[in-house]
C-alpha cells in the first residue's frame, strides 16, 4: 500500500471520536432496554444457512451471476489472471501495471509512482459482462469513500478497458485519483448494497460481509424461517406467493437493483435512450406487453432468478407465443420465430458490453441500433 494514500494520524483520532460518540449514544438510548420484549425481527443469516435444506436450489444458484457479484480480489480468478499485465491509458498516456500477491490485486503506475502499488481490494461483477475493482479509502474528514479503479475487465473486449463513466481528469488533486474515480459515501453505500447481501463500513473497512446477491437479497432476512424449520414447525412466512402476490411486487424486488422507472431521469425513459436497455425493469414497464397484460408479465415469466441467464432463444419465443398466439393478443404479421432478434435485440452499451432491450416493441429507425448477429457471435 502506498503511504501517501493514508491520512495523517490526527484524523484517525477524529474518526475514533466519532465512533465513541456513536457508541455512547447507543448506550444512552433508553429504547434499547425495550428490545427484548418486542417480537424478534428476522435477521440475515447468509446463503450458506439455506444450503442444508435447499441443496439443489443452492447448487443451481451457484452457477448464476447473482452468486458472483462481489469478491475479494484475492479470491477472483479474473484478478489473478491479470498478474503481470499492463494497460496503456489512452487518455492520460500512462501505463498501469498489475500485480497479484497474498493481499490480492494491486496496480502500479511506474512512470508516476515507481514501484509503489495501489491495492485493488474488491472485484465487482461476475465477468459475464465486466469486473470493476473497488478499494475503500479514508477521506481527509474521516469519512470512508470508495475508489473505483480506472480500468475494468470486459468480457466482450477479452481484456481491459477504461471503466465506463470515468471522466478524463488532467491533473487529479489526490494521488489516489491517478488510480480511479472517488465514489462518495452515499454512492459507496449503494454500490455495496446492490452487490452484497449484507455489509457494514467500519474504520474504512467492510465488516460482517455476506457477499453477492444472496438468497436473502430477494427473499428477505431468513432467521425466523430457519429457526422454525429447524424446530420442525411449519413456516409460511417465506411463501413466495405471499412475498410477491403481484407482478409489481416482484418487479420492485428486482428493480431495487436493476432499477425501477422512478430512479431514472425522464430523458432516460424514452425510446431513443442509450442507457435504458441496461435497466430491465424500467424498460419492461414501458412495454405494452406489460402495461396491457393485466399483471401477467413479470421477470420470472422468462427468467429463473436462481440460475445463469438462459440464452436458449426457443425458451423465450415459446413464452412470447403463449400470449401472442395462444391468446387473443395480436400476432406478428412478420415472423413466426426469432421474436427476440426483432423485438428485444441486444443493444451495445458504451462500446464495451451489450444488454437486451426489455422494452419489447416494434422498433423504428431512431431506436438504438441493435448489435448485429455477426458482432454478437464474435463476442460470445
Ligand atoms: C441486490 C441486488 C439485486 C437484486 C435484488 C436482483 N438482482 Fe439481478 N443482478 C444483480 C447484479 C449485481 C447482477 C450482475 C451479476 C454479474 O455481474 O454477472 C445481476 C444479474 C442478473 C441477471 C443476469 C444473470 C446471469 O447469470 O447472467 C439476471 C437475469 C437477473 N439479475 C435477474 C434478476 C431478477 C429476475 C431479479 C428479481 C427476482 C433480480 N435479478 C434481483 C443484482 C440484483
Ligand atoms: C442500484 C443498484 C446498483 C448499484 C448502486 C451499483 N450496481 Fe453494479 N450492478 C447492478 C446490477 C443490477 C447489475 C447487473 C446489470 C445487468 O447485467 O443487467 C450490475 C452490474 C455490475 C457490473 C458488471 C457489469 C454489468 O454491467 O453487468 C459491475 C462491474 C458493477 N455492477 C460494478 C459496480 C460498482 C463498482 C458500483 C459502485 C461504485 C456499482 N456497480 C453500483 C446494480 C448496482
Ligand atoms: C434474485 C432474486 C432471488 C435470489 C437471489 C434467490 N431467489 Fe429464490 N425465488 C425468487 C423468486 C422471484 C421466486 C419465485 C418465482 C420462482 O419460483 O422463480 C423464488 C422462489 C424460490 C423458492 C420456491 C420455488 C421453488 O422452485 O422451490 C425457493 C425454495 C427459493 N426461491 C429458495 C431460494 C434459495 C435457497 C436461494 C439462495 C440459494 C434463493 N432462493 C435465491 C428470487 C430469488
Ligand atoms: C432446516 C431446513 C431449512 C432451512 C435451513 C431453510 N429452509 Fe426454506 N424451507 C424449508 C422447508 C421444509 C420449506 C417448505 C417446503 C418447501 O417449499 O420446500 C421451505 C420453504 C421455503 C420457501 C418457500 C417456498 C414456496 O414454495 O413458497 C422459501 C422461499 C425458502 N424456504 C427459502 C429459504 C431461504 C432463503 C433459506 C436461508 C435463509 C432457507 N429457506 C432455509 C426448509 C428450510
Ligand atoms: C403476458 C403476455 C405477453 C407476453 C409473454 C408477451 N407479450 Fe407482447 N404484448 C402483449 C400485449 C397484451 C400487447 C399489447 C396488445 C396487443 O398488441 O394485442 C403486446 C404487444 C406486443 C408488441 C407490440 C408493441 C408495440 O408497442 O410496438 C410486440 C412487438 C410484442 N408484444 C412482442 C412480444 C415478444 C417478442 C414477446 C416475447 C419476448 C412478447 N411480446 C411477450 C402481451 C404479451
Ligand atoms: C419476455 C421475456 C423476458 C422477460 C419478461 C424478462 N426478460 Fe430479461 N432477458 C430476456 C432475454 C431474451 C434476454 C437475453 C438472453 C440472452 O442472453 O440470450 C434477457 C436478458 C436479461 C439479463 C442479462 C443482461 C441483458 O440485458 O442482456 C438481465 C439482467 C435480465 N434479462 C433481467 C430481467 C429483469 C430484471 C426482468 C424483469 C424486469 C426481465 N429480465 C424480464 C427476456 C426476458
Ligand atoms: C424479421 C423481424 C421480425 C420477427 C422475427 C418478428 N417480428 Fe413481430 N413485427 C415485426 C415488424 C416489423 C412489425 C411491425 C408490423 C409490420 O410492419 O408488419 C411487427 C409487429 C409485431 C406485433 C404487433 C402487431 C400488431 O398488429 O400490433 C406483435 C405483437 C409482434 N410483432 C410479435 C412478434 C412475435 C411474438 C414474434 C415471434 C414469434 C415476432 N413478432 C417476430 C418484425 C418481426
Amino acid at each position: 500500500m502506498i503511504r501517501r494514500f493514508f491520512l495523517p494520524a490526527g484524523l484517525v483520532l477524529l474518526a475514533l471520536c466519532g465512533v465513541w460518540a456513536g457508541l455512547s449514544a447507543y448506550w444512552l438510548n433508553p429504547r434499547s432496554a425495550l428490545v427484548p420484549n418486542t417480537p424478534q425481527r428476522p435477521r440475515i443469516v447468509g446463503t450458506a444457512a439455506c444450503q442444508d435444506c435447499h441443496q439443489s436450489m443452492a447448487d443451481r444458484y451457484e452457477t448464476s451471476g447473482h452468486a458472483h457479484t462481489f469478491s475479494l480480489t484475492i479470491r477472483s480468478d479474473i484478478a489473478r489472471q491479470l498478474a503481470g499485465d499492463t494497460f496503456e491509458d489512452p487518455q492520460r498516456k500512462q501505463t498501469f501495471r498489475y500485480h497479484f500477491d497474498a493481499e490480492g490485486l494491486s496496480a502500479s503506475l511506474p512512470d508516476v509512482f515507481g514501484e509503489e502499488r495501489f491495492p485493488l481490494t474488491y472485484a465487482l461483477g461476475s465477468g459475464t459482462h465486466a469486473v470493476t475493482f473497488l478499494t475503500l479509502l479514508p477521506r481527509r474528514d474521516g469519512a470512508t469513500v470508495g475508489l473505483e479503479h480506472r480500468v475494468s475487465y470486459y468480457h466482450d473486449l477479452h481484456g481491459l478497458g477504461l471503466t465506463v463513466g470515468h471522466p478524463f481528469v488532467k491533473d487529479p488533486v489526490e494521488d489516489s485519483e491517478q488510480f480511479g474515480k472517488i465514489v462518495n459515501e452515499r454512492q459507496l453505500a449503494q454500490c455495496i448494497d446492490c452487490h452484497t447481501t449484507q455489509a457494514r463500513i467500519e474504520h474504512h473497512e467492510l465488516i460482517d460481509v455476506i457477499p453477492h446477491v444472496g438468497c436473502e437479497s430477494c427473499h428477505g432476512p431468513g432467521s425466523v424461517h430457519v429457526a422454525a424449520q429447524q424446530a420442525g414447525r411449519t413456516d409460511t412466512s417465506f411463501q413466495v406467493t405471499d412475498h410477491w402476490p403481484t407482478a409489481l411486487d416482484e418487479l420492485k424486488t428486482c428493480g431495487k437493483c436493476h432499477r425501477m422507472p422512478e430512479s431514472l431521469k425522464a430523458s432516460e425513459l424514452v425510446r431513443t435512450s442509450p442507457v435504458l436497455p441496461r435497466f430491465q425493469p424500467a424498460g419492461m414497464m414501458q412495454s405494452r406487453c406489460y402495461t396491457e397484460s393485466e399483471g401477467a408479465l413479470r421477470c420470472t415469466t422468462c427468467h429463473d432468478p436462481h440460475a445463469k441467464v438462459s440464452s436458449d432463444r426457443q425458451h423465450y419465443e415459446q413464452i412470447c407465443a403463449n400470449c401472442h398466439r395462444q391468446q387473443s393478443v395480436a400476432a406478428c404479421p412478420q415472423g413466426t420465430e426469432s421474436c427476440i432478434t426483432c423485438h428485444m435485440p441486444a443493444i451495445r452499451f458504451e462500446g464495451v458490453a451489450s444488454f437486451h432491450d426489455h422494452w419489447i416493441r416494434v422498433r423504428t429507425a431512431d431506436d438504438p441500433a441493435a448489435v448485429s448477429m455477426e458482432e454478437a457471435v464474435a463476442t460470445e
